[in-house]
């Protein structure tokens, strides 16, 4: 493989030099950069950067012979995203549940007749796993053509254990076919299927008894998540099943606090679960719970802005001195994208989060909610090489500014040129 070297790059983002696995609090507020540079790619691996004024001394003419040479002038480099919660197996998109939502009908409304969740559910189990890969796959093109370098996928539209593990298998899949690195989550407990419905007890017993020993026999599931929220699973459905999950290393990634002061933050800090996602709903006790431990706070701007719900309170948890993540949420119910760079838009317009802090919030702290902040999240020395350059852009502010078009001119996945657009 050809090394890579870029250059002439007008600002590179996200420098680290002693690298760490996430920030926090006032930390989220610095964003170190080097006007004027280069980034060396070796191997799949950022082997060096710099300013150009140290370029001259560091390459002889051989290697640069030997190496592809990428010209930035007016461009900028960054980290590429993290995406550390998306739904993007699917069997179908779901927009006529989106026009009843246009006239009034809410979120837990439509999930009550039948709709949602279990809708993708029904469609799911007709569905084989190569037309769910080839459509996935389409996807995930998609969002490295918007800059996106790591992406965690959840099951959770099968719902019984065959098409839990239909999904997972094609999750599997994806990791093996895409460059993108790929996170799989095991989500049996998204919802109630109907035929449980006044026996939730016994729907949650079989994803202890029969699912999740059964996708931990197979390696399906890197985590495990539940929703943990009113009409959805309760504190005790979430104790449960974490529990059993953790008997097989599946540390927790839970959908909390989206619809109501569920309880949902708190289990989640009980199992040390790596993050806890969506946080509509997070007040005083919520932020006390997650101070001090190791979980990470993530809100998906994306589910909130499509469903009109309140916004999670992203400046009062950093000015607490918590760390915030945020993610697409990329799903056919409550939010049809998977366009990182709108989600940082949305972290400055509607969480008044500064860029830095919403650069932050996409790469290295959303790298840590995957577990993935040692290889990716930012520029530094020996991490994978997923990068991307943009288009010739006045600043970095300008990335979340000029919101809803593409800035993003090449996406660099593992050292290899995948994408230009
Ligand atoms: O994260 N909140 C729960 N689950 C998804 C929605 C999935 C769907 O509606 O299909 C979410 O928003
Ligand atoms: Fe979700």
């Amino acid at each position: 493989m050809k090394d890579i070297i870029i250059l002439n790059i007008k600002e590179l983002i996200q420098v680290e030099d002693s690298p760490r696995l996430m920030v926090k609090g006032a930390e989220m507020a610095e964003l170190t950069t080097i006007k004027n540079a280069f980034l060396h790619i070796s191997n799949g691996l950022i082997a060096s950067f710099g300013s150009m004024e140290i370029f001259g001394d560091k390459f002889n003419s051989r290697q640069l012979d030997n190496s592809k040479i990428i010209d930035a002038t007016g461009k900028m480099v960054f980290p590429s995203f993290c995406d550390s919660h998306t739904h993007l197996v699917y069997p179908a998109s779901r927009e006529i549940e989106y026009v009843d939502k246009i006239k009034g009908l809410s979120y837990e409304e439509i999930a009550k007749r039948g709709g949602g969740i279990l809708n993708s559910a029904r469609r799911l189990q007709d569905i084989s796993e190569e037309e769910l890969t080839c459509s996935a796959f389409e996807r995930l093109k998609e969002i490295i053509s918007f800059g996106t370098g790591a992406v965690e996928i959840k099951s959770g539209y099968g719902l019984t254990t065959e098409s839990e593990l239909k999904m997972l298998r094609v999750i599997r899949k994806l990791k093996e076919i895409s460059p993108l690195t790929i996170k799989a989550t095991f989500l049996g407990a998204h919802a109630v299927p109907l035929e449980y419905r006044f026996r939730q007890t016994e729907y949650v017993d079989l994803i202890i008894n029969e699912m999740i020993p059964m996708v931990a026999s197979e390696e399906l599931a890197d985590y495990i998540d539940v929703f943990c929220d009113r009409g959805f699973f309760t504190v005790e459905d979430t104790d449960r099943i974490l529990n059993a999950g953790m008997k097989y290393g599946l540390r927790p990634k839970i959908h909390a606090n989206e619809l109501d002061y569920s309880g949902g933050i708190q289990i989640g800090v009980k199992y040390n679960a790596l993050s806890v996602d969506h946080l509509e709903y997070t007040g005083d006790a919520e932020i006390e719970a997650l101070k001090d431990s190791e979980t990470m706070p993530t809100i998906l701007p994306g589910a909130a802005f499509f469903l009109n719900m309140p916004y999670a309170p992203a400046r009062k948890m950093i000015e607490a001195g918590l760390p915030v993540a945020m993610a697409s949420d990329f799903n056919p119910g409550s939010s049809p994208s998977g366009n990182m760079q709108l989600v940082l838009s949305m972290a400055s317009i509607l969480y008044r989060m500064t860029p830095e802090e919403g650069i932050n919030a996409t790469t290295i702290n959303s790298a840590y909610a995957m577990d993935l902040s040692r290889e990716m999240g930012s520029i530094a020395v020996g991490k994978i090489a997923n990068v991307f350059i943009t288009k010739p852009i006045p600043s970095y502010q300008y990335m979340p500014y000029y919101y809803g078009s593409n800035k993003v001119d090449t996406a660099i996945l593992n050292g290899v040129v995948e994408c230009v657009n």
